[in-house]
């Protein structure tokens, strides 16, 4: 990699607050998941994942998803704020809400989508055929996500042609965003960049967002590979926060410092101030009372350490 003509601005979507706490064992106070965005706002975040309107049996986690987004009304008007939508019961949920966009998802295998919601690819698709339209009708946004687009916990190596053909479907129902992602992060770069030339025809570069989980440590690499192949959107999670609680062995997503701080040494823009992400980070490990797996976020807690115990 080169990293020569790229982009001179990313977008950043934070989904800390929706995939980082619906896998946190701790229940977290409405109040503390308000704060937290509220903090993530103040650093720059401009997208930002709050919420999920899923079944409450299946992420008891993000029950409070109304409740949230209530007291989050007054967030400034050129925040786009996101949540995850399964299903048009959930769609209804949102009514009151402000949010600009809604979320809808789905797998690129069959296992992992009866697993995650308990529908088959087809059945899923009819069904965001059908919320997809009541977003536009309310003048939102659409993103969707198609999962496990590289590699299935339950089916092994994904071919990238079923990939190709699900975003396909899902370009057709003209969303706004295709999120793609990595959800056991399995993927090598090579693999991103082989996916990315497949689908780069199917949509203007600009729709497609890159969605790394960490767990084999890959996800920064595969980042550097999608901003070589064009892609100008990551989603990225506070601290490294996350997984997918259908998804087991699942970790994190990629940390948004971390992306922040590859970036920015790359001179391209993000809106981000980089300090007052460490800050957030400080806090979302408060709030969910453990360590967080940043490693941005490890090195500058440990800097600031040594610099306190050099001033004693
Ligand atoms: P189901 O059990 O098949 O649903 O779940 P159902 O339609 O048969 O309904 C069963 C009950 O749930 C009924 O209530 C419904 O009213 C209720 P009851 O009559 O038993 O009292 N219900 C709801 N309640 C509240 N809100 C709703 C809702 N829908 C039904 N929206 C369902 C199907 C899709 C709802 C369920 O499987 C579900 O919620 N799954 C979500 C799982 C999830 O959130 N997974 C993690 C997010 S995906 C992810 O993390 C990947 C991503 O990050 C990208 C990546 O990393 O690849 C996005
Ligand atoms: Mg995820």
């Amino acid at each position: 990699m080169m990293f020569k003509n790229l982009t001179k601005h990313v977008k950043v979507v934070e989904v800390g607050p929706r995939d980082g706490l619906q896998n946190e064992a701790a229940v977290i106070s409405t109040k503390d998941k308000v704060t937290l965005i509220t903090s993530l706002v103040k650093s720059g975040i401009k997208n930002i994942e709050l919420t999920s309107f899923v079944s409450p049996k299946w992420i008891p986690q993000l029950a409070d998803a109304e409740d949230v987004c209530h007291l989050l009304k007054a967030l400034p008007s050129d925040i786009n704020t996101s949540a995850l939508v399964p299903n048009a019961k959930g769609y209804v949920r949102t009514k009151e809400s402000k949010l600009s966009c809604i979320a809808v998802f789905m797998s690129a295998t069959e296992t992992h989508s009866k697993k995650n919601i308990n529908k088959t690819i087809a059945e899923a698709l009819a069904t965001i055929a059908e919320i997809v339209p009541l977003a536009k009708k309310d003048n939102r946004k659409v993103r969707a996500y198609l999962s496990v687009v590289f590699a299935c916990p339950y089916e092994g190596q994904v071919n990238p042609l079923s990939v190709v053909e699900l975003c396909r479907k899902l370009i057709e129902m003209e969303i706004d965003e295709l999120s793609l992602g990595d959800t056991i992060g399995a993927a090598t770069p090579s693999m991103v960049l082989d996916l990315i030339d497949k689908i780069k025809s199917l949509d203007d570069l600009s729709k497609f967002a890159l969605h790394f989980h960490d767990t084999r440590g890959m996800a920064l690499v595969n980042v550097a590979a999608g901003l070589e192949a064009g892609v100008a959107i990551f989603d990225s999670s506070i601290g490294g926060m996350g997984g997918c609680p259908y998804a087991p062995g699942a970790a994190g997503n990629l940390a948004t410092e971390d992306l922040v701080y590859f970036l920015h040494s790359l001179n391209i823009e993000t809106g981000i101030d980089l300090a007052k992400l460490i800050d957030c980070g400080r806090l979302a490990e408060q709030i969910i009372g453990r360590t967080l797996p940043g490693r941005y976020l490890r090195a500058v807690i440990a800097e600031q350490k040594l610099q306190n115990k050099a001033k004693c």
